[in-house]
């Protein structure tokens, strides 16, 4: 397919009294930035850290006019370098993608060589989409639990903010793992759907209005946090002899009041995960989530929903107001 003239993308741009606004723009090649391989993007996921780049939210973006989007999945149009051919599908996430780098909100992107990556043998490019940076985010905290001693076995993982993107992803790929899942939710209607991914137990988030205590009942092995806050407080004073705590996000805020006593009194352990990993673990983990962690795609599916790029504005909007549910993806057949 022949690189095209002109194509839509959604460019945010910043006004001298320093205004963030986003819009549909016609745009060429050489309005965006410089790769040395030219992407056909199918398909966009849409990410918290995207909305609030998007509405100027959070200081997220580098420089402007940039095209947001930390994430894609497509097919190469061409390729000044050898490792890459046309027509093979790729995906690109991390490495400042939509920051300082134009991103996946975009009909057709350049991106530097050294960002992409090919789809793994074993997931179609819609399947590598679904995944994207939500799945890879819950892969490296899962690959962390193991390096822990953290085995299947040893008790519930819990998931807060299950009803999100890493959430609906992680609980799928931590059960896929053989971990028994517990759901933490602020929407109890989504009990079942949680559970039809995998999750074994569902707790109600509003745990955290009742009595805290210094040290909460013991129940789990480890956490994936997507939350922040009296969340990720909570989860700490509620880990088992040895808890490992992923804090992975702020969906509630920056800032969590905390206590020494999980650390000193069960030896909890807090660590944080940054999604930009090195190209070793990317490439493992990737290899991973194609295979031996891929999700249950049959039960993932009627969770994701395919928007188009002239929706997302209105559709971002709804998920900084926590309004969102499930995994999102900008579909470009659309
Ligand atoms: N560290 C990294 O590299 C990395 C990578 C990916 C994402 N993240 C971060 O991880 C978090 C989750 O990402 P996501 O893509 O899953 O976002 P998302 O799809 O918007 O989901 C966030 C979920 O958090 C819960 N939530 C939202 N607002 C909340 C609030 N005010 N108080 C309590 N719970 C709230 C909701 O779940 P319920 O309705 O079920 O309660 C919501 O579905 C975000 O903060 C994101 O920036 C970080």
């Amino acid at each position: 397919m022949p690189i095209p003239q002109t194509f839509e993308a959604l460019r945010t741009h910043q006004t001298a009294e320093g205004q963030v606004q986003s819009r549909l723009e016609t745009l060429r090649l050489d309005d965006l930035s410089a790769g040395e391989v030219v992407v056909r993007t199918r398909y966009a996921g849409v990410n918290y850290k995207d909305c609030l780049s998007l509405h100027g939210r959070a200081k997220i973006i580098a420089s402007y006019p940039r095209v947001a989007g930390i994430e894609l999945v497509g097919e190469v149009l061409a390729s000044s370098v050898a490792s890459f051919e046309p027509g093979q599908a790729v995906l690109v996430h991390g490495f400042q993608t939509g920051i300082a780098f134009d991103g996946g909100f975009s009909a057709c992107v350049r991106v530097p060589a050294a960002h992409v990556q090919a789809v793994p043998q074993g997931l179609t490019p819609h399947e590598a989409a679904v995944i994207g940076v939500p799945g890879f985010t819950a892969a490296m905290a899962l690959e962390r639990f193991i390096e822990l001693g953290i085995a299947p076995g040893t008790g519930s993982v819990a998931m807060s903010g299950a009803g999100g993107a890493v959430g609906l992803l992680g609980t799928a790929i931590l059960a896929r793992a053989g971990y028994r899942v517990a759901a933490i939710t602020r929407r109890m209607a989504q009990e079942e759907r949680l559970r039809a991914i995998g999750a074994h137990e569902v707790i109600d988030a509003a745990v955290l209005d009742a009595a805290q205590r210094p040290l909460e009942k013991p129940r789990f092995a480890a956490a994936i946090d997507n939350v922040g806050g009296p969340m990720l407080s909570w989860l700490l004073r509620s880990m088992a002899d040895g808890g490992a705590v992923a804090s992975v996000g702020n969906a509630a805020g920056n800032s969590y009041e905390g206590s020494v006593l999980p650390f000193i009194m069960r030896r909890a352990q807090l660590f944080g995960i940054v999604a930009n990993a090195p190209v070793e673990q990317r490439k493992r983990l990737w290899t991973k989530l194609a295979v031996e962690w891929k999700p249950d795609m049959a039960a993932v599916l009627p969770h994701v929903q395919h928007i188009a790029l002239g929706a997302l504005m209105e559709h971002s909007a709804r998920q900084l107001d926590g309004a969102s549910s499930g995994r999102v993806l900008v579909d470009f057949s659309r």
